[in-house]
């Protein structure tokens, strides 16, 4: 076949093309080869109904979408640290996307970087020399790693490598990244990339679970193939357009301090209690500190929160809105009640069943016999939420308490609840979990598991806020 050539298109729809063909890596004209060959065999497109749609409905005449899109990235000062990777050739493209939207990009490299591209090629494009050293007399005098930090309003670090995640997690400075990353008050992004193994080492996961409890952004990594042969699977970083996107979308958003202004978040927290006659009831053993902890740092994070909890010790969450329940039952009639949102998260220790019939009067003892208590199943909450086809929310995550084989059982719920993640934690007796102030998540998703450090209840409330906030912007 020969090449493709598409003329009058209007330019929203060619950013709608870029961002299909930059999400499955390939060029522009693969891409239209790709939607053409789905047309002709009568398929809708995968993932991109959208382009294929507007390529044959709007007219150039549509008013072009692209300045209302870019808006939040235009006039922005940018600084980009390129770490060491192979990666880094994408860096080019990246400064050139975010150029083409007028924003004003300075450029560090680290020592690696430069062995994958010059600092020649990186200045040409970006405008303007590119920053290396930290103790260069020039441009301490002329600059400085102080004024780097500060005189921008926003950095990338692209492609983040393990090393320069280590450092960044740790407060290290002895490079001129490193030492502007540590300097800087502004929001920091990050698009790691690295081999799959190395980004599911535990150090690595630990690093990264720091950082975003540091309040750093993620975009990616993704799936896919390695530049080493035959290696594929988490790493790889995200295309320079995915990049540019989800910048534009977090700062719509309004920012680093609160990434989800403008959300809806409900939470359920707590035991919930089946009450067997008026002074006794079935539960299970909940503080409620996690789910607790969720909604406040949700709400600290710019959300609005619905909490819907069961009977716990713990003073009210500044800020949230608060329904107490008792029964699973009202428990899901609350959540009900609270939506839409645009995420839920099922933090409540929901007792699975509930006494058939309810005495009406304490069960007194001596009567006839021992009581045999009939138990009926109660309604999965999580699960009604997750497979409701109105309304259910763009992000639906559970947890999974288990005793044993934790990841293997989070993975079953994840595929039987039909929620997107699981946060699954042992809380068998010795993980000193149930009640304890600490929690070691293994998130579980579709993408795969990843193991989260033992951190206390708040900061693994502040990680899952971070990553939600990410996940919706590059969900929206
Ligand atoms: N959950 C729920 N409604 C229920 C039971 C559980 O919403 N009736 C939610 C919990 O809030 C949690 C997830 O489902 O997010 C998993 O809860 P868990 O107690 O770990 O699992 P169960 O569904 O009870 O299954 P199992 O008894 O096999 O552990």
């Amino acid at each position: 076949m020969g090449s493709l050539t598409v003329r009058n298109v209007g330019n929203d729809v060619k950013q709608r093309l870029r961002m299909r063909a930059a999400r499955h890596g390939r060029s522009m004209e693969e891409e239209i080869r790709h939607i053409l060959a789905d047309a002709d065999a009568g398929q809708t497109p995968a993932t991109g109904p959208a382009v294929a749609g507007s390529i044959q409905t709007r007219s150039t005449r549509d008013p072009p979408g692209v300045a209302d899109e870019h808006r939040a990235i235009l006039s922005m000062r940018i600084l980009l640290v390129i770490g060491g990777g192979i990666a880094a050739y994408k860096s080019l493209e990246l400064i050139r996307r975010l150029r083409e939207r007028g924003a004003a990009i300075r450029v560090v490299m680290t020592k690696a970087a430069q062995a994958f591209v010059t600092p020649l090629s990186v200045g040409t494009v970006a405008g303007g020399r590119a920053f290396t050293e930290l103790f260069d007399t020039a441009s301490e005098f002329d600059v400085g790693h102080i004024r780097l930090a500060r005189d921008c309003d926003l950095i990338i670090v692209a492609p983040a490598t393990a090393d320069l995640m280590a450092k960044m997690a740790h407060g290290l400075a002895d490079d001129l990244a490193s030492a502007v990353l540590l300097a800087t008050d502004k929001p920091v992004f990050i698009a790691p990339a690295m081999n799959p193994h190395m980004w599911a080492h535990p150090a690595t996961m630990r690093n990264f679970a720091r950082l975003l409890g540091d309040g750093v952004v993620k975009i990616g990594p993704n799936l896919g193939e390695m530049a080493e042969a035959g290696e594929s699977g988490l790493g790889r970083m995200a295309e320079p357009l995915e990049i540019v996107d989800a910048v534009e979308r977090l700062l719509s958003h309004s920012g680093k301090d609160r990434p989800l202004a403008g959300r809806r978040i409900i939470v359920t927290s707590g035991p919930t209690r089946e009450p067997i006659d008026p002074v006794r009831y079935i539960a299970n053993r909940s503080s409620g500190k996690q789910g607790h902890a969720i909604a406040r740092a949700a709400v600290e994070a710019g959300a609005h929160v619905t909490l819907v909890s069961g009977p716990v010790a713990l003073p009210d969450p500044a800020g949230v809105t608060i329904i107490k329940v008792e029964t699973a039952r009202d428990m899901l009639s609350a959540v009900e009640q609270a939506l839409p949102a645009d995420v839920a998260v099922f933090a409540a220790a929901v007792a699975d069943w509930r006494v058939a019939e309810v005495g009406a009067q304490k069960i007194k003892k001596g009567g006839s016999g021992t009581p045999q208590l009939a138990l009926v199943e109660n309604p999965d909450i999580l699960a009604t939420v997750a497979h409701a086809r109105a309304r259910r929310p763009k992000l639906v995550i559970g947890f999974a308490a288990e005793t044993e084989k934790v990841v293997e059982h989070a993975k079953l719920k994840l595929a039987r609840k039909g929620c997107d993640w699981i946060l699954a934690n042992d809380v068998s007796a010795g993980s000193g979990v149930m009640g304890g102030d600490n929690n070691r998540i293994h998130l579980v998703t579709e993408d795969g598991v990843e193991t989260w450090p033992s951190q206390s209840k708040g900061e693994v409330a502040r990680t899952l806020v971070a990553r939600i906030a990410a996940a919706l912007v590059q969900r929206t």
